[in-house]
């Protein structure tokens, strides 16, 4: 039977080996291949998928289905990943129940090998009755994009030590409940770096400074698609939103002109 080459337990071994682990969104076959081949530990079929692929403001509108859809696909390309799919906002916080039977079905009819889910107190009883029910759960404390209306906006969190002290209590209250990993968004660096110290699980950070145990970017912003959003936390490691301008005006340039296609590229008759 074949299962990931990254399993729960190498990420673990990671944390207790000091070495980073690497994750990165990922929302289809041909993207899962690519970054297998680039051996990404961990791909994440998030729900900002609402905003990059789908076109959304937010990532509130995203379907439990539409994740299904989409984590089928990465599956489908990977063999290496651990691979971790998002429960969308209002598919988990209602009640345990709640939780466990849509995320069984990100598991079971999306090939996913782990679930996330946003939040600390108020999920505590979700992430401890999936982890019960052998579904692994990732925490995502911080900036949590699904609460983007209470936060009145996407914003840094735990600025001030009553908010970082919150989610230190609640990062520990993640752990406990049975959480094996935990992404922490938009917070100081500090705060960081001190609930990595503080959990034994691994912590995964975007916008979360230097020191969390691995680092988590979605992967349309490292390749630069969207030339105008460039936050701090962000390193473009390529502009192709630009070079698929350019090459996308090249080609109408070729056919309008007659020179595409050209003799090599068409069937021509035998015999
Ligand atoms: O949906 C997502 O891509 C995420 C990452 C930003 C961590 O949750």
């Amino acid at each position: 039977m074949s299962g990931p080459s990254i399993t729960i337990p190498a990420l673990q071994q990671k944390k207790t080996a000091g070495e980073r682990i690497t994750m990165l969104t990922c929302y289809d076959a041909t993207f899962a291949r690519l970054l297998d081949r680039a051996e990404v530990d961990a791909l994440l079929v998030g729900d900002s998928l609402g905003m990059v692929v789908q076109g959304h403001e937010n990532t509130l509108p995203v379907t439990l289905d539409e994740i299904i859809y989409h984590c089928r696909a990465v599956a489908r390309g990977s063999s290496h990943a651990h691979i971790v799919a998002d429960l969308p906002f209002m598919t988990y916080q209602t009640s345990p129940e709640q939780a466990v039977d849509n995320a069984g079905r990100l598991l079971k009819d999306g090939g996913a090998h782990a679930v996330k889910m946003e939040g600390g107190a108020s999920i505590r009883e979700q992430i401890r009755r999936c982890s019960e029910a052998g579904i692994p759960v990732m925490g995502h404390l911080g900036l949590t994009p699904q609460s983007v209306h209470k936060m009145g906006g996407h914003k840094v969190q735990g600025k001030n030590r009553i908010q970082a002290e919150k989610i230190l209590t609640e990062a520990r209250m993640v752990e406990e409940a049975g959480a094996y990993s935990l992404v922490l968004e938009g917070v100081p660096e500090a705060l960081g770096q001190l609930i990595t110290e503080e959990l034994s699980i691994p912590t995964i950070g975007i916008g979360a400074g230097r020191y969390t145990d691995g680092q988590v970017l979605v992967i349309y912003d490292l390749l630069g698609m969207d030339p105008d959003f460039q936050p701090r936390f962000v390193r473009r490691y390529m502009e192709l939103g630009d070079q698929i301008v350019d090459a996308a005006k090249a080609y109408c340039d070729d056919v309008k002109h007659g020179h595409f296609p050209n003799d090599h590229e068409v069937f021509l008759k035998t015999g």
